[in-house]
This record gives structure tokens, sequence and C-alpha cells, in this order.
């Protein structure tokens, strides 16, 4: 029994070293020890594939990034493919707004959402008691960091908008931060560089139930208020899901957090 034990892991220990899953380079804030009942028996995740299926939508309201992939996350977030991930997201977008005849009426509109997708709350996922998403979410002190205002643009999306806005497009915020948030919303986006939009609508005392149901209530107010969303951007499926979406939706890249 003894001897068994011992063979396994010395089995573990080979396969922990030929994948290198203790030997990530470059590393962000050092990987949590995984010792301890969890650690090891914990079953091999391959984090590539796993963010596959986040960002394709086959998996479906995952609580937390898992711990085996946090360090994935985190080299991936703050690296450069993020970056040239989000770039290629824009240029795919003005290429597909090229190719629309904007009214002069300035009914033509294009919905973004906030988070990770025109602010970027990568400063506050990076810490360490955050990891990444894989730590349990704590609403108080993401509030807390919210309320700093200091979220930077998420990358290319300054870009996005004044290039929209210059093709005549209006910019409509829906997010699900909420209204008490607006002064210091408003301050933060201005400060970043997004200066002028027909709507930033955020999530009031009655905006219950799911971000599906939210973002479709508002943007059928939009469609009944005579505009049409001609494009849609988001980083959540549930931006991009619903009614009313729009002629064409773009998804960023998120794989830090699930929102329904
Ligand atoms: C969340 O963060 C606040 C502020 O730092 C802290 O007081 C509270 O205990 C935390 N809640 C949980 C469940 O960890
Ligand atoms: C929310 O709904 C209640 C009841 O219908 C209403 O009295 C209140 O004005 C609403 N609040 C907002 C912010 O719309
Ligand atoms: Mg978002």
């Amino acid at each position: 029994m003894r001897f068994i034990f011992f063979f396994l892991i010395c089995v573990a220990a080979i396969a922990a070293k030929a994948s290198h899953i203790d030997s990530i380079p470059n590393q962000i804030h050092p990987l949590r020890p995984k010792t301890g009942s969890g650690g090891r028996h914990l079953a091999q995740i391959n984090c590539l594939s796993w963010r596959l299926a986040v960002e394709t939508n086959n998996f479906h309201d995952w609580k937390l990034v898992p711990l085996q992939c946090e360090g994935y996350v985190g080299h991936y977030m703050l690296g450069k493919q993020y970056r040239d991930d989000c770039y290629n997201v824009v240029a795919a977008a003005i290429q597909y707004a090229k190719t629309l005849k904007i009214a002069k009426d300035g009914k033509d509109v294009w919905v973004f959402d906030i988070d990770e997708t025109t602010l970027s709350n990568l400063p506050y996922y990076a810490r360490s008691d955050v990891a990444f998403g894989a730590i349990k979410f704590n609403g108080t002190k993401f509030d807390e960091w919210t309320r700093e205002g200091k979220a930077p643009a998420v990358p290319g999306a300054i870009f996005l908008y004044r290039t929209l806005l210059a093709m005549g497009i209006k910019p409509v915020f829906i997010t699900g931060t909420k209204e008490e948030f607006r002064k210091i919303r408003i301050a933060n986006l201005k400060k970043v560089g997004y200066h002028s939009w027909i709507k930033l609508i955020l999530k009031g005392a009655n905006d219950t139930g799911s971000s599906v149901t939210y973002k479709s209530g508002k943007r059928a107010d939009l469609v009944k208020a005579g505009y049409r969303i001609v494009g849609n951007i988001g980083d959540q499926w549930s931006d991009l899901l619903g009614d009313f979406v729009g002629l064409r939706t773009f998804k960023l890249p998120d794989p830090m957090y699930y929102i329904s």
C-alpha cells in the first residue's frame, strides 16, 4: 500500500515536470503553494483549452478561474497576447463599420459595454488577493476600486471609439455598474479620453434580473426611441445575446469572470 502511494507521488511529480506547470517563466506574482490536501490531487487542466471554451461561450456560469490557470490567465492578461487580441477585435469592428452607410440623422448608434470593454479593471484583477478571478469575488472591494476612478482604457478601445465617432456613429454605453457610480464613472471615462456619448446607461434600483435581460431591455428602449444599433461590443456574451443585439456584435476577450 505504502509502495503504491510512493509510486503515485513519483508519477505525479514526473507529470508535473514534463508539463512545466511548476516552471512557468516570468511569474507575475508567486503562485500559491500547491501543498495541502487540495493541490496535488487537482485534475490537470489545459488552460488554453479552458480559455477557448470560455471565449466561445461553451462554458456557461463558471464562477472562478481554475486555480491552476491563475498563472496562465495572469500572463495572458498582462502580456502581449491580450493586447493583440483586443486590437484584432477592434480592427474587425472598424473594417465592418466602414461598410456601413451612416445616416445624417444621428440615429446610428454603437453600444459599448464598460467594464473590460471601455475601461479596464486589470489593475484590480492583478492584485494578489484577486488573482485574475481565481479567488472569490468581493463586491465591497471591487466597489472600492471603482470609486477610485482609476481604470485605464481597454487596449484599442479609444481608437475604436474615436474612429466610430469620426464616421458619425454615436456611442451609447450600457453598463452593469450601479447608478450610484455615475459621477465617478463619467470622471473616469473622461480622464482616459472618452468625452462624448449620446447615452450612458447604468443599472438602476429597478433593473433586476440577469445582465441579458437588463441589457436587452435598455437596447429595446433605444430602438423604441428610434435609434438604430449598428454595432455592439462587449467582453461578456451577456452583452451580445438577447434582444436587439445590433446588426453585428464583437466579443472582446475576458477570461477573468463570467456574467450571465
Ligand atoms: C470583502 O472586502 C471587505 C473590504 O476589504 C472586507 O471587509 C470583507 O471582509 C470582505 N468579505 C469577504 C467575504 O471576504
Ligand atoms: C422603481 O419602481 C418603483 C415602483 O414602481 C418606483 O416608485 C420608483 O420610482 C422606481 N425607481 C426608479 C429609480 O425608477
Ligand atoms: Mg464588461
